[in-house]
């Protein structure tokens, strides 16, 4: 529940001026200290907000301040400049009406830092979002800008603004910001030149000499001592509390923020650095020869950087500061200057160039914050203008400055004071008369188009002639002799004739603020704010494209000779269009009070307090406030906003506004003197009465929203429980069917195992049936399986018995029959045999009857010459047919016999031919080949059809030196070794007995001993005289082992017998063989030839087993030890 507040609750003195007691001057000023004292630094006048400045930071613009007064009533809270920003925001996003925040005060009063809080406080309460937040961040972060370029230290402040300021933030019809638009209205630029003492230049130049880098500064060809600057007063460089540095990177990053182009800042600096470098250039006379003295720049360097930094040629700078050309009427004049006109010249160029670079940054922040949307804008107007000024010595500025403070003024009074007594003057409401001060005179006074000061300035400059500051004066002492607030000493007026305050070179106003002595030197130079030609057109020719963008009158093209307007002229007219931009708007009204001058906090200068009181007129606007009502509004909207308060308005009210509004009141019993009928409004005198009826009000709303609640909640609950009621049906619904279903479920499943008991006890009962039936078939079956076996023997015996005699009776048939058929075969034989030898016995009785008959035709010796010739032609053709026959021993072919009777003669003839041919091929033969077919012979003799490998062996001739012993030097020594020839040499195995396996050894044989050599080395490892070889053993199989068998006894059996192996088995026993048969003087060798003989190894014997079909080892047979007495030969199966 909200806490309910009010201006009234809490108060320190008063906190609204309108309800002070006793009220005069004395009181004010004590309300004010009080307040001030307790750090109350705000007091309202009605909507007027009184500020005093703390010069210190107080935690009142905090973000849960802003919260606080966010939408709250203005005099809800206590007083605060959040609650001023509030109620325009608020007035301005929701009723449409466009409002101006306008900060008064003097110097140092606070007005900037006003604008700034109003400001911010917008930002903080108004729209959010990346773009909006944009636009505020750039509305803000164009103050750092402007107060960088356009304010400076001075004594009343050190963040003083020297240039006028409003800003137009224009927002959518949400209220959300869209963007700004800053109008600058004079800028203070005699400072860029001279400061009085103790006060410094635009702060930018100390920020740019401290902050920037020392690459920038190079570039920039400055250096970081500020004494190094004729522009820069010493005295007061350095202010307390002031960074430059850090303001520097603030002022750049702002820059940024706004949109400037890194290209602009640096141009932007480059111009600043320019003003401090014509600041350095000094001039000295040079005398002429008619005379005069000619302005000569002293130094080069600087001017020369300058023109490097700028752009511009050197020669053309420097002409310009010693000539002027002067143009009139197409004729053209050059004048020397002297030193003080280039002195002149120079400060001049240095002002405007400055001041039109402050101009220029405003133009580009307003490109930068210009609002995007063509929309219709709502627009809230910040104008921070600087305050009534009274120096010691007031010049030109402060003439200006104080005429737009006379018509803030004016337009303060014009707003609040007579439009509200106009008000109740229409409204036909009973105001006594308040007399007031309206400052129109003294705006008159200045402003006047035909004898204002400004017109007649004006007229002054234009005037040909000798224009001084005297003649001027001298014309004000004319014209203005007669009114009322000018006093001069040389006025016919001749009351300020002995007035010794007011010099002769001076005249006073009577400003509503006080009276101002203003000093008329230079009032004609300033107002006509003259830049030599030749200047602004060596500026033009520079190559900085900002610099010729500010210099747009230097351009050759558009010579103007028509004279610039002046200073006063142009100030008059924005300030005009000033007055009439706030005219349109709701006024809210901030005035900015100082404490003291000492710029310190907890100091409450009376003086100083009561003087700014008054001429501010404050006293007076509250008697003004208490004299009338306090409130007003049209009875519309009154009726709107309290008919809740009464049963007779509320809902509705049929009648006219005002009636209703009378019942309403009467009902509410607000007392009569408190409130005043208008012709259209309602007049409220206190604003207590209202606060009461804002109170019951909310009270009123807080029950209608109880009502709504109330009404609410009940439909929100009967909607839930409807809700809640439905769910409930279908969860049950759904709940009961989820049990049915279960229940069903179980049923079903308790039914299904009945069911299959009962069915398998009938399926049982069943089975147990068809068992006994099937039992019952089985034993039938078995039994008549029996019987029929019984009856099938019989049947099979009976039938034995009969085909037994079938049999019996058939073989005895055909006995019979062959018996008979043999008888008939012989009877037929002996009848075949008859008729044969019948019909030879014919054909010889025929032959003999042919020869008989024939033979007397024939010789008697001719039969016998037919026969031989007939015999002699089948021998010869016979013997002819034998040609085909070959001379090859092999070939066995022989034609077929022709005749039956050469039978014994053509198998004679075969057996002789095939004799000869082999012996002519015998013939052929020589010796070795001889003795080769004669081993090939004795090798058949031996082991044709005894073993098995023989019949490969044939085909293969006996080459007998198998290692070419003789040729190959490998075996040289063995060779040598050998007595005799070496009838074959060849690479057998010997076997092992211990495992059966071979190991590769020479063997070689001559006529009288076999030898075994090593195979790598050839060295002899047995050499056996043949006469001690018994005998030789082989297998009668395809396998190469043989063993050869010493006798007993002799001087080789002691090694024991060799078992070997061998590709060449034939060739070798077969030399053995023939070696044994040739010797005269040994016995024959045995060849023993079986698949088991004995071996007599060193001192055992050992049984060789040869059996065939054994594991398949290639092609060759393998040895295996199958025990200490048998080793085994498994020979494949050929
Ligand atoms: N509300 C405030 N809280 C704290 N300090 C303040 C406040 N208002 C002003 N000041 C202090 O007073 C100084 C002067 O204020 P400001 O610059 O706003 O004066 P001004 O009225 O704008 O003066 P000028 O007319 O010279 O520009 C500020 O620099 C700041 O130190
Ligand atoms: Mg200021």
């Amino acid at each position: 529940m909200e806490v309910k507040t009010s201006l009234l609750d809490n108060m320190i003195g008063v906190g609204d001026m309108v309800l002070l007691e006793p009220l005069n001057e004395d009181s004010f000023i004590v309300n004010l200290r009080n307040r001030f004292d307790h750090n109350e630094i705000y007091t309202y006048i009605g909507s007027v907000v009184i500020s005093m400045n703390p010069y210190r930071s107080l935690p009142i613009y905090t973000p849960q301040k802003v919260e606080e007064y966010r939408n709250r009533n203005f005099y809800e809270l206590s007083p605060h400049i959040y609650a001023l920003a509030d109620e325009a925001y608020r007035s301005l996003r929701d009723q449409d009406k466009d409002q101006c925040i306008l900060i008064t005060g003097e110097s140092g009063a606070g007005k900037t830092e006003a604008s700034k809080l109003v400001m911010s406080y917008v930002a903080a309460v108004c729209g959010k979002g990346q773009e909006v937040n944009k636009v505020k961040e750039q509305l803000l972060q164009s103050n750092p800008v402007l107060e960088a370029f356009g304010n400076a230290k001075t004594m009343r402040n050190d963040n003083s603004s020297r240039f006028g300021k409003y800003m137009d933030i224009e927002f959518d019809f949400k209220g959300d910001p869209l963007g700004g638009v800053i109008s600058n209205y004079l800028l203070e630029k005699s400072r860029v030149c001279k400061q009085p003492r103790g006060e410094r230049n635009f702060h930018i130049f100390y920020q740019l000499l401290s902050g920037a880098s020392d690459d920038t500064l190079m570039k920039l060809k400055l250096d970081r001592d500020f004494s190094k600057y004729n522009y820069l007063s010493l005295d007061s460089a350095n202010v307390n509390g002031l960074d430059d540095a850090a303001s520097f990177r603030t002022v750049r990053n702002a820059m940024q923020i706004v949109g400037f182009m890194e290209a602009e800042v640096q141009s932007v600096l480059e111009l600043v650095a320019a003003v401090l470098k014509l600041g350095n250039i000094e001039f000295k006379p040079e005398s002429r020869v008619n005379g005069f003295d000619e302005s000569r720049v002293k130094d080069k360097n600087d001017l020369k950087e300058m023109c490097e930094l700028l752009g511009i040629e050197q020669s053309v700078l420097e002409r310009a500061f010693s000539y002027r050309t002067v143009e009139a009427k197409m004729e053209k004049m050059s004048t020397t200057l002297n030193v003080a006109q280039a002195y002149y010249a120079r400060d001049a160029l240095a002002k405007n160039l400055y001041s039109r670079l402050f101009s220029w940054l405003v133009t580009r922040i307003n490109e930068s914050i210009k609002a995007q949307a063509k929309t219709r804008h709502k627009v809230m107007g910040v104008l921070d203008i600087y305050g009534f000024e009274i120096f010691e010595d007031n010049s030109f500025e402060q003439f200006i400055i104080n005429y737009c403070n006379e018509k803030l003024q004016q337009i303060f009074i014009e707003l609040t004071l007579r439009e509200e007594q106009e008000e109740y003057i229409r409204e036909d409401i009973e105001w006594t008369n308040i007399e007031y001060f309206n400052n129109a005179i003294i705006c008159d006074l200045i402003e006047n188009n035909q004898n204002g000061i400004l017109a007649m300035l004006d007229e002054e400059c234009l005037r040909p002639g000798t224009v001084t500051d005297d003649t001027f004066l001298d014309k004000l002492n004319t014209i203005c002799a007669e009114h009322q607030h000018f006093e001069s000493r040389l006025n016919k007026n001749s009351k300020f004739l002995t007035d010794h305050s007011l010099p002769h070179s001076c005249f006073r106003i009577q400003h509503y603020a006080g009276k101002v002595l203003y000093r008329v030197e230079g009032f004609v130079d300033k107002n006509n704010d003259l830049l030599y030609r030749d200047l602004s057109q060596a500026m033009y020719k520079a190559t900085h494209s900002l610099m010729r963008q500010l210099f747009p009158e230097g351009n050759p093209a558009k010579v103007n000779l028509k004279r610039p307007p002046t200073a006063g002229f142009q100030f008059k007219a924005s300030v005009g269009v000033l007055m009439k931009n706030l005219q349109t708007k709701n006024p809210n009204y901030i005035r900015c009070i100082k404490p003291n001058d000492k710029k310190v906090a907890h100091i409450f200068t009376d003086s100083l307090v009561c003087h700014q009181v008054r001429y501010l007129g404050l006293v007076e606007n509250v008697r003004v406030r208490r004299a009338g009502y306090a409130f007003r509004q049209p009875y519309e909207s009154c009726l709107e906003r309290y008919k809740m308060l009464c049963k007779k308005t509320w809902p509705h009210w049929r009648g006219p506004a005002r009636d209703g509004v009378e019942v309403l009141l009467t009902d509410c019993s607000v007392p009569t003197e408190e409130f005043a009928y208008g012709r259209s409004k309602i007049f409220i005198r206190n604003p207590r009465t209202l606060f009461t009826l804002e109170e019951r009000r909310r009270a009123c709303l807080e029950d209608l929203a109880t009502l709504i609640q109330k009404i609410y909640r009940g439909w929100k609950s009967r909607t839930h429980f409807l809700l809640l009621k439905k769910s409930q049906v279908v969860v049950a619904a759904w709940y009961r069917r989820y049990a049915q279903q279960n229940k069903y479920q179980k049923i079903k499943s308790a039914t299904l195992v009945m069911q299959s008991f009962v069915r398998g006890w009938k399926a049982r009962n069943i089975l147990r049936q068809l068992k006994y039936e099937k039992r019952c078939k089985e034993a039938v079956t078995t039994i008549a399986a029996y019987w029929h076996g019984t009856q099938a023997r019989m049947e099979l015996r009976r039938l034995k018995t009969e085909a037994r005699n079938k049999r019996a009776v058939s073989v005895i048939w055909a006995y019979w029959q062959g018996t008979k058929a043999r008888r008939e075969l012989r009877r037929l034989k002996e009848e075949a045999r008859r008729k044969h030898a019948v019909a030879i016995i014919w054909a010889y009785w025929l032959g003999l009857q042919v020869r008989r008959e024939y033979r007397k035709f024939f010789r008697a010796n001719a039969g016998k010459k037919i026969y031989d010739f007939t015999i002699q032609r089948i021998m010869q053709k016979y013997f002819l047919g034998l040609k085909t026959t070959t001379m090859s021993p092999m070939d066995n072919t022989w034609p077929a016999k022709p005749y039956g009777f050469l039978e014994g003669a053509h198998t004679q003839l075969r057996r002789i031919f095939h004799l000869w041919r082999c012996k002519k091929y015998r013939g052929q033969f020589t010796e070795e080949k001889k003795a080769v077919y004669e081993e090939k012979l004795e090798a058949s003799e031996i082991f044709k059809d005894k073993k098995a490998l023989y019949p490969s062996s044939v085909s293969q001739p006996f080459k007998g030196d198998y290692l070419e012993i003789q040729k190959n030097p490998k075996y040289q020594k063995l060779n040598s070794a050998m007595e005799e020839k070496v009838l074959l040499a060849d690479l057998v195995n010997k076997i092992n007995r211990a495992n059966g396996k071979g190991s590769p050894r020479l063997f070689l044989l001559t006529k009288s001993n076999f030898v075994l050599a090593d195979q790598k080395t050839g060295q002899v490892k047995a050499s056996v005289p043949l006469p001690d070889l018994a005998s030789v053993s082989v297998s009668t199989q395809s396998d190469g082992f043989f063993a050869l068998k010493l006798k007993e006894g002799s001087a080789s059996a002691s090694k024991g017998d060799f078992l070997l192996s061998s590709e060449h088995l034939i060739e070798i026993i077969t030399k053995l063989h023939r070696i044994g048969t040739t010797a005269a003087d040994r016995d024959q060798i045995n060849i023993d030839i079986s698949d088991e003989f004995l071996v007599q190894f060193k001192q055992d014997k050992v049984c060789v087993k040869f059996i065939q079909g054994g594991p398949k080892n290639g092609n060759s047979a393998a040895c295996k030890r199958k025990n200490n007495r048998l080793l085994e030969v498994s020979v494949p199966s050929p």
